[in-house]
């Protein structure tokens, strides 16, 4: 599987649940998961979909960088909302470390994308030099 696929599926699970859970609020009339809801979209949909734009756009095959940097953010995303969904149905913190992980891996994700976009430009920059593109890791 390429990673630009990868993303735009987790990104489309993600905002299938993200939507299904705001129809169910709104249904309900309860909006406690509102923040829950927000994050699935935010995380999930939306920055997801952004990786994919990102990578189906760059002139390269994929790299083990890159899949460390979506692999982070579809982990990321489910732990942190998950976990805050169980803290704001149940009050019971005993499961704040999974937030806080799946935060620090949504976290890690970026900065990896920071990563792979300047690699990125330095191959492109090795390219425009006539230098040979490195073969990605
Ligand atoms: C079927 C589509 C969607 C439905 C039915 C829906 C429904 C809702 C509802 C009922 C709320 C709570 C409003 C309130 O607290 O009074 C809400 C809040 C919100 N939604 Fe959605 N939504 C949808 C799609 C999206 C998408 C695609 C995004 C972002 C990409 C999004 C982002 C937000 C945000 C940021 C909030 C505010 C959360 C908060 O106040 O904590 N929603 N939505």
């Amino acid at each position: 599987m390429r990673i630009p696929i990868f993303c735009f599926g987790t990104a489309a699970l993600a905002a299938l649940s993200g939507m299904s859970l705001g129809i169910f609020m709104g249904i309900r009339q309860d909006f406690t998961l509102a923040p829950v809801h927000a994050h699935i979209n935010l995380l999930g949909w939306v920055t997801m979909a952004l990786y994919g734009l990102y990578h189906r756009g760059a002139r390269r095959g994929d790299t083990r960088l890159g899949w460390a940097q979506v692999g982070c953010g579809a982990a990321g995303f489910p732990l942190m909302t998950g976990g805050l969904a169980y803290e704001f149905l149940t009050g019971d913190t005993a499961f704040l470390w999974v937030i806080s992980a799946g935060a620090l891996l949504s976290l890690a994700s970026m900065a990896l994308f920071l990563a792979v976009v300047l690699r990125d430009a330095g191959r492109e920059g090795a390219g425009a030099a006539g230098g040979q593109p490195s073969p990605g890791w």
